[in-house]
């Protein structure tokens, strides 16, 4: 039985991200440079976003570039941005053709003009399709997210839309990049590192966290399905105990 068989397709996460972590290691395993790692992790973006499809998961969100990525080598951060550049337009015919949308979250006025422009087009060529969503973080820090809400809803209350007492959970998870998508019930990080990197701090709250010693470009369809069996294998309680979970199941 393969492993994608063993998945129960009607409980997959609706929604996964994934720090992909491990390029630079993977490469210099290799005795090639950083970039040629960040090449070879593209391939497996493109094995993970098909599981996701066979796999029924319906939002796929990706950190590709942190706000702290900004301090890497200039090549590598000219690099990477081309990659993302020329990856995109290549992809987004195919993408379309697997009912694939695509968007950002993040600062993208922050991006060069070519990357801003090139992820904008590929939202707009792709955003009536109805089949997995992939989400890219590109320039995204979760703090700088928040503290945007933050700003806003103090607006809000300073032009007198908005009182205190209507600040919900709601109301300020609206605030947020990830407006309309749901949590990710899963999270997973490659490459053995145990932290969360300033990624989707608000939304993570319940995720349940996959991590495994495999760097980014190993990382392949099978492996996205072990860490859908391993989340399938726990007891989501959201605070409840067993017994509670039994009646509402
Ligand atoms: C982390 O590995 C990886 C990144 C910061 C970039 C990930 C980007 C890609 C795989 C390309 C994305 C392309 C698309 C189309 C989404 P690292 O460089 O931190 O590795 P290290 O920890 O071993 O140094």
């Amino acid at each position: 039985m393969s492993a994608l068989e063993k998945i129960d397709i009607n409980n997959t996460p609706e929604h996964i991200a994934i720090i992909m972590d491990g390029n630079g290691r993977w490469a210099k395993q290799q005795g090639e440079d950083r970039l040629f790692g960040h090449n070879i992790g593209v391939e497996s973006v493109r094995e993970v976003l098909k599981g996701a499809q066979q796999a029924n998961v319906k939002y796929l969100t990706l950190y590709a570039f942190s706000t702290e990525n900004w301090n890497r080598p200039k090549e590598e951060v000219e690099g990477l941005m081309n990659l993302l550049v020329h990856t995109i337009s290549n992809e987004v015919e195919e993408l379309n053709k697997n009912n694939v949308c695509i968007s950002t979250i993040g600062n993208l006025d922050g991006l060069p003009g070519d990357c801003k422009a090139e992820m904008q087009n590929a939202y707009e060529q792709t955003k009536k399709n109805t089949g997995v969503q992939l989400i890219l973080a590109l320039n995204y820090s979760a703090k700088w997210e928040l503290m945007n809400a933050v700003k806003s809803i103090a607006n809000k209350v300073k032009e007198n839309s908005l009182t205190i007492n209507e600040i919900t959970e709601q109301v300020f998870a609206d605030e947020l990049t990830t407006k309309n998508i749901p949590d990710p019930e899963l999270l997973i990080r490659t490459s053995g590192e145990h932290r969360v990197s300033n990624f989707l701090l608000w939304q993570i709250a319940y995720s349940e966290f996959y991590f495994t010693e495999i760097l980014w470009p190993d990382f392949k369809r099978d492996n996205l399905y072990e860490a859908i069996l391993d989340y399938q294998s726990r007891e989501r309680r959201f605070g409840m105990v067993s017994e509670q979970i039994e009646k509402t199941s």
